[in-house]
Parts: structure tokens; sequence; C-alpha cells
């Protein structure tokens, strides 16, 4: 099964996209991920894509389907995979059309802005292995170290609140069209991102099942 999770920042797709990959077993394929690992390791990608990524606009398309192109030839997602972050345009979306990659359905998880800012304000990210953490929300076990792997977790710099409304900006500008194009095709589901986050996960899983 290929899923799309689609929606605002922070509106919980990477938080849902690993509880869903986890019981369909299908990877997660997060591209703001790959992005921050590759700027991270200075890659060539890297490089081209930090000066956006810190000021919450997009990367340039090109950067970013190459990223995509790789990770979708792997061979853990020959048997689906859940694309969490991309398409993020219209153009990314027929490129992914254009590349003969057939979707299922397109979960859209819908929170309003003002419940954002404090989603994004929370989280805590590891510098390590990445899991996302939420000072509220999800909490570490010890304050400041990660579950899974025990290294710091830190606030992202593209979660500062207003670097956070230019997102918000942003996704509605150039993401949100996206509903449009997938429900025309018949695809597009929409989930009430709700306060816990296992409550969020059955809605997410019934829609993806219906
Ligand atoms: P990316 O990393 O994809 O950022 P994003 O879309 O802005 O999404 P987030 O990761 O901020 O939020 P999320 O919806 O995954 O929420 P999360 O589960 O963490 O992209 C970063 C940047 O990379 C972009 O700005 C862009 O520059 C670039 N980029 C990436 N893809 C691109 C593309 N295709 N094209 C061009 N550029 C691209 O949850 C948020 C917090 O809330 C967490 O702390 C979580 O614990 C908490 N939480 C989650 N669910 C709940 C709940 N139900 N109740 C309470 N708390 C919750």
């Amino acid at each position: 099964m290929n899923l799309i999770f689609l929606g605002a920042p922070g509106a919980g797709k990477g938080t849902q996209a690993e509880i869903v990959c986890e019981k369909l077993g299908i990877p997660a394929i997060s591209t703001g991920n790959m992005l921050r690992e590759a700027v991270k390791n200075q890659t060539a990608a890297g490089l081209a894509a930090k000066e956006y990524m810190d000021r919450g606009d997009l990367v340039p398309d090109d950067v970013v389907v190459g990223i995509l192109k790789d990770r979708i030839a792997m061979d853990d997602a020959k048997k689906g995979f859940i694309l969490d972050g991309f398409p993020r345009t219209v153009p990314q979306a027929e490129t992914l059309d254009a590349m003969g990659v057939q979707i299922d359905k397109v979960i859209e998880i819908y929170v309003p802005d003002e419940k954002i800012c404090a989603r994004l304000s929370g989280r805590r990210v590891c510098e390590g292995c990445g899991n996302s953490y939420h000072v509220d929300f999800k909490p570490t076990k010890v304050e400041g170290v990660c579950d899974a792997c025990g290294a710091a977790v830190v606030q992202r710099i593209d979660d500062k609140p207003e670097t956070v409304l230019s997102r918000l900006e942003t996704y509605k500008e150039k993401t949100a069209p996206l509903k449009d194009f997938y429900a025309a095709k018949g695809k597009l589901v929409t989930v009430e991102g709700q306060e816990e986050i296992s409550e969020t996960a059955k809605l997410t899983m019934a829609a993806i099942e219906g």
C-alpha cells in the first residue's frame, strides 16, 4: 500500500507515520528527516537545502525529488510506503505521477492553526536518531535524553515561533492545493487530529482501512 500523509507543519504526520508504519510493516519516508540528515552530513543536497529550511521555505523541487527517487527505489519500499512531507507542491505530485507511482490513499491530518503553535513550541527531536517528542504530550523518560538512543533531544531551528508562522503560510499557499488535486482523484480522506496521539492513530487506521 502506498500512502501519503498530508497536513500542516506540526499536525502530527511524523508521529502518525511512525505508528502506522509499524502496524502495516512498510517504511515511513520523511523528506524532512532525509533533508535534515543531508544537512547534518553536509552533502550537496544538504548544502542546497539548509538556507530554505532554516527560514521555513520549501526546498527547490529538484533537490527534494532527487532524494525521494533514490529512497523509494530501495528494496524495503517495494512492498509499499508512507510518504510524510512529500509531495508538498502540485508539481511534486505531478512528478510522482510521471514516475508511475500509484498512490492508494492520501490521509490529511487536520489540526487548527492555534493548536499547531503549541505543538511545535513543545516539540523536541533527538540529535542522534531523529525521534520526535513533546515536552507535554510525549515526554522523554529522562528529561533531555532520547528514550531510543540516549542522545540529546533539542528544539528544531525551524520550530521558533516566527519560523512556524512562515511555514504555516507556505503550507496554505503551496501545499494545501494538493487537497483538491487528490480529492479530484477520489484519494483524499481527512482525519481530525485529536488531543491524544492514540486517538488520532485509531482514526488514521480507520481511514486507511475504510
Ligand atoms: P518536515 O520535517 O516535513 O516538517 P513539517 O511538514 O513542517 O512537519 P513537521 O515535522 O514539523 O510536523 P509533523 O506534522 O510531522 O508533526 P509531528 O508528528 O512532528 O519539513 C521540514 C522542512 O524541510 C520544510 O519546512 C522544508 O523546508 C523542507 N521540506 C521537507 N519536505 C519537502 C518537500 N517535499 N518539498 C520541499 N521542501 C521540503 O508532531 C508535532 C509535535 O506535536 C510533536 O512534538 C508531537 O509529539 C506532537 N503531537 C503529534 N500529534 C499530537 C497529538 N495528537 N496530540 C498532542 N501532541 C501531538
